[in-house]
């Protein structure tokens, strides 16, 4: 296996800073490279700040705090960025040119023994492994949002990878002390996103057709399926912009795989993006930790099995198309969208039949997208 010693990260926005840091704690060098410096530093205050809770909570001390800060080194020029480096992770802004660049310089610059990761949410491995001279050692390693609290990382080959590559992703995944999920096939959406993305719609056209209220379906999805918070409270904390990205991205590689909903483009083409701009689905008063509120009495006045059938549908497309299994699944809703109960365990309570009787009602109704895949269909409780 390849030991990673050095690592960069392109990018300190939201998800290359938090990625960094995550690295560093690891013990890991990190050279941290974004095109201005006044960038780098907003970062590495964000680093501190996040370093400085850890110490308040007294789970690390201030020396080590100071340790692990000192191991991140800023720079703006990507040449020195890349010097020596084992594993580059690259986190700039999902947009397939942009990516095609920076790979067309990196690979200027990068030295033979450099692996290439991209922390890609949508866009295709494959593509972008392709502009480089070394598309076998090329992986998507996708880490949620906020990457210091969230332990699942989508690991994905792209169709060169070699196994090589995988297996070095898979265990620097562990050794930053993350659990990894391998996405075996570069697949629009990957796991989570292909579940989750579609939901968000489908919630939406739920609340067009069944005559009921957003808090009515959230309080049915918080209680009823498992989910930490309801649909349209995450689309909101998640940002209908990201939402939209995603959906279009996922959109442009299959239609058949997201059924986009006019209301979140209207959403975001108000800029109203949820939580971050006080208002989305729902409005907000600033409050970054403000929930919406919902309870047992409401979900009691909303049966989900919609929202079951076409979750459940997903994952069961991902399943038989050898992408991941079914504990793959349930580990990556857990730790990637906070899942109390497995989706199937779910499905079991509300009945396959039930499910998958409801996927033919609705593909009968609204189209052939709904069809019930073959896995759900030969589907055996336990
Ligand atoms: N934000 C999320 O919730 C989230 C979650 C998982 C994955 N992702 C993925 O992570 C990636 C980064 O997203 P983000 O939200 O952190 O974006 P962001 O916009 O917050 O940060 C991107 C950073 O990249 C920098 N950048 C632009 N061009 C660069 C270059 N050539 N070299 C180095 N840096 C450059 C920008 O200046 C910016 O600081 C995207 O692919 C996104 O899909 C995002």
């Amino acid at each position: 296996m390849h030991l990673v010693k050095k690592i960069t990260v392109l990018g300190s926005g939201i998800m290359g800073h938090g990625i960094a840091q995550v690295c560093a704690m690891a013990g890991y060098n990190v050279t941290l490279r974004d095109i201005e410096s006044s960038l780098l530093d907003k970062a590495l205050e964000k680093v501190k700040w996040s370093l400085s809770k850890l110490v308040e909570k007294q789970k690390i001390t201030q020396i080590e705090a100071d340790r692990i800060f000192h191991r991140i080194t800023p720079e703006v020029d990507l040449e020195l960025s890349l010097r020596d480096t084992d594993l580059l992770i690259e986190a700039v802004p999902e947009d397939l040119g942009l990516k095609k660049k920076v790979y067309t310089d990196v690979d200027k610059f990068a030295e033979e023994k450099t692996l290439y990761a991209s922390n890609t949410s949508t866009l295709p491995i494959t593509e972008m492994a392709a502009l480089t001279g070394r598309p076998e050692r090329f992986i998507g390693l996708h880490f949620f949002n906020p990457p210091q609290l969230m332990r699942l990382v989508e690991i994905i080959p792209g169709r060169g990878t070699n196994q090589h590559t995988i297996n070095t992703a898979l265990d620097f995944v562990m050794r930053v002390g993350k659990e990894p999920v391998l996405c075996r096939k570069d697949v629009a959406g990957f796991i989570v996103n292909r579940i989750f993305i579609p939901l968000v719609h489908e919630a939406a056209y739920c609340l067009e057709r069944d005559g009921v209220s957003m808090t009515q379906i959230d309080s049915a999805v918080k209680y009823k399926m498992g989910f930490p918070m309801g649909i349209f409270e995450l689309a909101d904390y998640t940002g209908l912009d990201v939402i939209f990205k995603a959906t279009s991205e996922m959109y442009s590689r299959d239609t058949r795989i997201v059924h986009p909903h006019p209301k979140i483009k209207e959403l975001v083409d108000a800029q109203n993006l949820g939580q971050k701009t006080g208002k989305g689905f729902y409005e907000y008063s600033g409050n970054t930790y403000e929930r919406v509120n919902l309870t047992p009495e409401e979900a009691a006045k909303y049966n989900p099995i919609s929202l079951v059938a076409v979750s459940a549908n997903n994952a069961a497309w991902l399943i038989s198309n050898n992408v991941c299994t079914k504990e793959d699944v349930d580990k990556a809703l857990r730790l990637g969208m906070g899942l109390k109960k497995d989706l199937f365990g779910t499905v079991e309570i509300f009945g396959v039949g039930n499910v998958v009787e409801k996927l033919r009602e609705m593909a009968s109704k609204y189209g052939s997208r709904y069809d019930p895949d073959v896995y759900l269909q030969s589907y055996k409780s336990k």
